[in-house]
């Protein structure tokens, strides 16, 4: 086993024990209750994302002290190397806060500017979705593939939306209002990584969102991806290493959304 091939493989199994630690940590908050505090008008924080990203980044700085980091609350760890962490401690915070139990812990690492490692845990129904580059996406150690569904027509879509409440291009609305007419549903689940997931599954159809932060959508693009999925910007192009634009698909589909999305935002 080369250097590269001995990195990866110690990375997925730190990422996988981090992600089930985290969520054991998040599990316990979830049942206590807790304290919110307000980063922007509907952007919230609480202890349970705090004590999650301090497994994660423990866990991972012991394991490899010489990686970079790049965390929702703590921000970044830059140092001269080729592997960059990539980790959302808590993904779905709202839904966390509201006592709604769909949340996960998203793990990615990067390689020299490539998703190599992608880890998404949905903790409350205890599903861990894991790829690495190359070897395709697994749920709990099954293999799974993305869906079959060939018309937009008859697909069922996820999206989110921006915490900024500002009238903008990028706030979705006309999308999803346009999108929701032209297939059998589009879902607002409140967890980026969890929406991609889905789509590696087959569980959804396709997925889009815009003004994302890298954290929340770099392991689930990689699952996709390794499901068989095709993951783009919604102006087609590949998505870069620290992308925050993204629509995903099962592959099917992708060129229909990608088309009825840019109908929507010009208005036609
Ligand atoms: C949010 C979730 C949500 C998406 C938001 C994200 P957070 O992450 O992924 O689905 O619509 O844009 O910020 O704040 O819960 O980690
Ligand atoms: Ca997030
Ligand atoms: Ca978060
Ligand atoms: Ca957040």
């Amino acid at each position: 086993m080369d250097a590269f091939a001995a990195t990866l493989h110690h990375a997925y199994r730190v990422a996988v024990e981090a992600a089930v630690e985290a969520g054991r940590v998040l599990r316990w908050h979830f049942r206590r209750g807790l304290e919110i505090h307000y980063k922007g008008e509907i952007d919230l924080v609480t202890e349970a994302d705090l004590a999650a990203e301090q497994v994660l980044i423990s866990r991972i700085r012991e394991a490899f002290p010489d990686h970079q980091l790049l965390s929702e609350e703590s921000g970044e760890i830059l140092q001269r190397s080729p592997w960059l962490w990539v980790v959302d401690p808590l993904d779905g915070t709202t839904n966390f806060a509201h006592g709604f139990p769909v949340f996960s812990v998203s793990i990615a690492l990067l390689h020299e500017g490539q998703r190599v490692l992608g880890v998404v845990y949905d903790v409350m129904r205890d599903e861990l979705f894991a790829a690495r580059r190359g070897e395709g996406a697994f749920l709990n150690g099954r293999p799974i593939r993305v869906s079959r569904t060939s018309r937009l027509e008859a697909a069922l879509l996820v999206t989110g939306f921006p915490y900024d409440r500002q009238e903008s291009p990028f706030d979705n609305t006309r999308e999803f209002v346009a999108l929701l007419k032209r297939c059998h549903g589009v879902l607002r689940v409140g967890s980026a990584a969890l929406d991609l997931a889905a789509v590696a599954a087959g569980r959804l159809d396709g997925y889009w969102e815009f003004r994302l932060s890298p954290w929340d959508l770099a392991a689930g693009a990689l699952l996709v991806e390794e499901a068989g999925g095709r993951v783009t910007t919604p102006a087609g192009d590949p998505l870069p290493p620290l992308g925050t634009d993204i629509v995903a698909t099962n592959g099917c589909i992708h060129e229909e959304l990608l088309e009825a999305l840019a109908a929507a935002r010009a208005g036609a």
